[in-house]
């Protein structure tokens, strides 16, 4: 019989590589969401169109349409289900969305994956459960190292940092937004759930994690987002920073390799920062250059002094214990190969919407 994944948050991003990633390869792919970025976010968020995608791809794939938050629903999904592999990653992603909201937040980042840690412990306990954390579990730590403010970009003075952000970096005493302490209750709950009953739990603590499967808004999904408003002639702002704030960015698919790894040789209550590293890295400043390189428009921007609260000046992932403990894991794709396809996929999204729009 197939193995079988279940997929939570599968019309999102993350979700739905995870869900063709592993559909691909031959598990049956259960997924669950309940368009709840559409909820966060307004029309812009709505995931239905990915779900619809997802639909064509697989057609095999078997949606449930579930809130997280319930917790008897969740069990009895995984009950139904008894998946080999659990992929997390629903949740209510924006830093500042979190303080309008935050019992929502609360309830879906830390509830929601208590709910699924449990459902798991009492139904398939020998599963894989692998959590989509965030590196905000860092709050604003990374902010008090030693920086140095290039021309376009700032970067770590420090050069035990060259590799960047390690995954023994703290986590508390720091500001974290609350959206960051409720994904550091999740991350938290997830290692326990492996060290303390032994299972097989791993916490991927993103950095920007994109490709042209995501619905990005102004709160959420900043490389989608930023080549949106390319294509559309609209003003991005930046917040603070002087829009040389780094990030580093991985393509949604390097993500499901990543899992695919840990599926195959699991660890228990393990962490990892996953991001594009050094190499895909890049400021606001550089990623508008190299979009307007791609597009040929001339990027409309207002820069805002104030930053958001506890933003990262400067975060790149420190991915040596990902290659040490996965040596057949690597980054497959470069920030320019990444932007190509969001401006490729945008492109068709807004063709197919209104005829018209930009080409
Ligand atoms: N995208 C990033 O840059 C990034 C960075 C670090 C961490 N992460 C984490 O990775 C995970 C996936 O992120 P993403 O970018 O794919 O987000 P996304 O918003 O694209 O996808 C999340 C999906 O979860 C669904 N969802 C939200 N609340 C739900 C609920 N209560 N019940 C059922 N479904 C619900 C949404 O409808 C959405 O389709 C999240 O945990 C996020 O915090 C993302």
């Amino acid at each position: 019989m197939a193995k079988k994944i279940l997929v939570t948050g599968s019309n999102g991003l993350i979700g739905s590589e995870v869900c063709v990633y592993f559909g691909q390869r031959g598990l049956a792919v259960h997924g669950i969401d309940n368009n709840q970025r559409r909820v966060f976010f307004g029309p812009q968020g709505d995931t239905r169109w990915n779900q619809q995608r997802l639909r064509n791809a697989l057609p095999g794939f078997i949606h449930h349409e579930l809130d997280i938050r319930n917790r008897t629903g969740v069990a009895a999904v995984v009950a139904e289900v008894a998946p080999d592999l659990i992929v997390h990653a629903a949740a209510q992603p924006s830093h500042d969305l979190a303080a309008q909201i935050p019992f929502d937040d609360f309830d879906t980042n830390a509830g929601g994956t208590l709910n699924l840690l449990e459902a798991c412990r009492q139904h398939c306990r020998g599963a894989v459960f692998v959590l989509m954390s965030t590196n905000k579990v860092y709050g604003d730590g990374p902010n008090h190292l030693p920086l140095v403010e290039l021309d376009q970009r700032w970067d770590y003075a420090d050069h035990h940092r060259a590799h960047g952000i390690p995954e023994t970096f703290p986590i508390d005493q720091c500001l974290h937004s609350l959206f960051g302490a409720s994904k550091a209750a999740a991350d938290l709950m997830a290692q326990e759930y492996g060290r303390y009953f032994g299972m097989a739990t791993a916490c991927l603590r993103g950095g920007c994690l994109t490709g042209p499967g995501h619905s990005g808004v102004e709160l959420h999904g900043f490389l989608s987002y930023l080549v949106k408003c390319n294509l559309e002639g609209r003003e991005y702002s930046v917040f603070g920073y002087r829009g040389k704030q780094v990030r580093d960015n991985i393509h949604a698919v390097d993500v499901a390799g990543f899992i695919h790894q840990f599926y195959l040789s699991p660890r228990c209550g393990e962490v990892y920062n996953l991001g594009g590293g050094k190499a895909n890295s890049c400021s606001i400043l550089e990623a508008f250059q190299q979009v307007e390189s791609l597009t040929g428009r001339k990027q409309k921007l207002v820069c805002l002094d104030k930053n958001r609260i506890g933003d990262h000046i400067c975060y790149y992932s420190d991915l040596r214990k990902m290659r040490q403990h996965y040596p057949d894991w690597t980054v497959t794709r470069s920030l320019p190969e990444i932007l190509q396809e969001i401006v490729s996929a945008w492109r068709e999204r807004l063709n197919a919407k209104a005829p018209g729009a930009p080409a």
